[in-house]
């Protein structure tokens, strides 16, 4: 079976928190395994692109100027994500998610996960060469 790789980018408002390590601990004590990682402070361009499907968005420009206001930590994890995550609004998300526990309100909300293999693999693909994302041989 091919392995189920997704994205998560731990975004500005959880790295100003300094909560990097313990949403790192969530995947890791979950079970997931992160296969590759990186800090970037991404530009308008960048945060533009990532979000496009949501160009017609009301929040749109919102969520690019958040998105720029600092750095973010983006990696690649093998397995789900989605339910460790939790609801995009944190008041929907239940206990012991991310959001429920790092995210301030539906904007500034923690941490982004693809939302399907597909869109993973476009995601993983806008981040990371294929070279820096590893399989871990060991463990
Ligand atoms: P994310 O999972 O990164 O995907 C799109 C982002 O848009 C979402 O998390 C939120 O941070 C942001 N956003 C802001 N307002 C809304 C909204 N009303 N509905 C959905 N997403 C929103």
């Amino acid at each position: 079976m091919a392995i189920e790789r997704t994205i998560s980018i731990i975004k500005p408002d959880a790295v100003s928190k300094n909560v990097i390590g313990k949403i790192y601990d969530r995947f890791e004590s979950n079970g997931l395994k992160i296969v590759a990682a990186k800090m970037k402070h991404l530009t308008r361009e960048e945060a533009e692109a990532f979000y496009a499907v949501h160009k017609d968005r009301p929040f749109f420009n919102d969520l690019v100027d958040f998105m720029v206001s600092g750095p973010v930590v983006v990696m690649v994890l093998e397995a789900k994500n989605r339910e460790i995550m939790g609801a995009t609004n944190p008041e929907n998300a239940a206990e012991g998610t991310i959001r429920k526990d790092f995210a301030n309100n539906t904007s500034e909300n923690a941490v982004h996960g693809s939302d399907s293999l597909e869109n993973a693999k476009i995601e993983i693909d806008f981040f990371f060469n294929p070279e820096e994302v590893y399989v871990r041989t060991i463990g």
